[in-house]
């Protein structure tokens, strides 16, 4: 098979599948690979494509009908499970309300793939991040896969690595087959609830206890 060929299957595959992705080990693997042979060896990334004047808050703008708003917070923990872990790179990522990842056609690195409607943040001293965003359609390419918001996370000094997408409570996507997918919620769960505020925005959280790496 033609390398661009495997490349383009394998890219295809990692981007309509939230869960068929790699274990850490594999990442840092790989993340290793993308510095030293191709940049498509890790279509799944982005955090290395953070801006410079990147906060622990981010705004995915909202263009279009009217959508309902979300706000998703949380704090990130290093493995203790305690400690606040500042300057941690979070990178989300998530569909339109037609359930695909929509594209200008003018996007650049992993943007090709996963759309406009991303955004970076870099935890604050409290280890804390937040982003507002509107809530995403399940894909209309196929059915059954829970809405999701893609994570991933890269600690200061060590690989990035992906989490399994944020779902939310009360989608009936979520049956026994996808909770038995999950292969790292970050250490809490990755089924948030959603409230609704005085301000028509449904506020969510997602805390995240930092992988440890060999
Ligand atoms: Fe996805």
């Amino acid at each position: 098979m033609k390398r661009s060929v495997f490349l383009y299957l394998i890219s295809s595959f990692v981007i309509s599948c939230s869960s068929g992705q790699n274990s850490p080990k594999e990442n840092q693997q790989q993340t290793s690979n993308q510095e030293t042979t191709d940049e498509n060896t890790c279509s799944w990334c982005g955090t290395s494509e953070a801006p410079e004047n990147v906060t622990w808050n981010a705004e995915i703008p909202i263009v279009g009908e009217s959508k309902e708003i979300l706000m998703i917070s949380g704090t990130v923990y290093l493995q203790d499970g305690k400690t606040p872990a500042k300057d941690v790179i979070i990178y989300v990522y998530h569909t339109n309300s037609e359930g695909i990842y929509p594209k200008n056609g003018d996007e650049t690195e992993n943007g090709k793939y996963h759309g406009y409607l991303r955004a970076w943040m870099k935890t604050d001293s409290s280890g804390r991040y937040q982003f507002e965003t509107f809530r995403p359609a399940p894909y209309n390419s196929h059915e059954g896969e829970p809405a999701h918001i893609h994570y991933n996370v890269q600690a200061p000094g060590y690989p990035e690595y992906w989490l399994t997408a944020l779902w939310f409570d009360g989608d009936p996507r979520i049956t026994d087959e996808y909770l038995k997918k999950i292969e790292r919620s970050g250490g809490f769960s990755n089924v948030t609830t959603l409230t609704l505020d005085s301000n028509n925005v449904l506020q969510g959280e997602r805390n995240i206890i930092l992988e440890e790496f060999d």
